[in-house]
């Protein structure tokens, strides 16, 4: 697998996604976690764009594997066991770049919440469909090489112990 992918994303901007040692910043602001519950993928379901592996912000003070464990818990519930750096992207917009981190999480154990803040709470999946690009019901985030290339290397490097398909 190469290191490096340079593509366009659903909105045509600029991405670069890199699969070695935080190559755009020591301290991404961003941080994307596609998490693993057992044999499912766990997301969340966010109210306007739509299905998505949970994420978010860096908060100050907070280390960006900080934020991944915190996003995870605040949008689906779930406490993350394991927690592996896979790559990092960069966005290039009209208005500016982001750079976020992407991890791999193994999750045991999902409290029911009253409330998830700015989400619906978890959703649970057993397949993520082939045909993700053309799929209104996923937000926008989903819909570019970022996943694709993030579970081809998923499954080629098994970066946590949990045995996956
Ligand atoms: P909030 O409303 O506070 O969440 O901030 P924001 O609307 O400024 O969004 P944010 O700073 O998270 O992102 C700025 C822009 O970067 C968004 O409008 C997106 O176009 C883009 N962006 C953010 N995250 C991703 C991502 O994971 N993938 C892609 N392709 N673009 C992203």
């Amino acid at each position: 697998m190469k290191s490096s992918f340079v593509f366009t994303d659903y909105y045509r901007n600029v991405v670069t996604y890199s699969f070695q040692d935080h190559p755009f910043s020591t301290h991404p602001k961003h941080v994307w976690v596609i998490c693993r519950f057992h044999d499912q993928w766990l997301l969340t379901k966010h109210p306007r764009r739509g299905w998505e592996f949970p994420g978010g912000k860096v908060e100050p003070g907070e280390t960006a594997e900080e934020a991944a464990r915190r996003e995870v818990y605040e949008e689906t519930g779930a406490i993350v066991a394991e927690l592996a750096y896979i790559g990092q992207y960069k966005v290039e917009g009209k208005s500016g770049s982001i750079i976020k981190n992407v991890y791999f999480a193994t999750i045991d154990r999902i409290e029911q919440k009253a409330h998830y803040l700015e989400t619906n709470g978890p959703l649970f999946l057993e397949e993520i469909p082939r045909n993700i690009k053309d799929n209104p019901k996923f937000s926008f985030m989903m819909r570019d090489d970022v996943l694709s290339l993030s579970l081809q290397y998923i499954r080629k490097y098994r970066p946590l112990s949990q045995p996956q398909k």
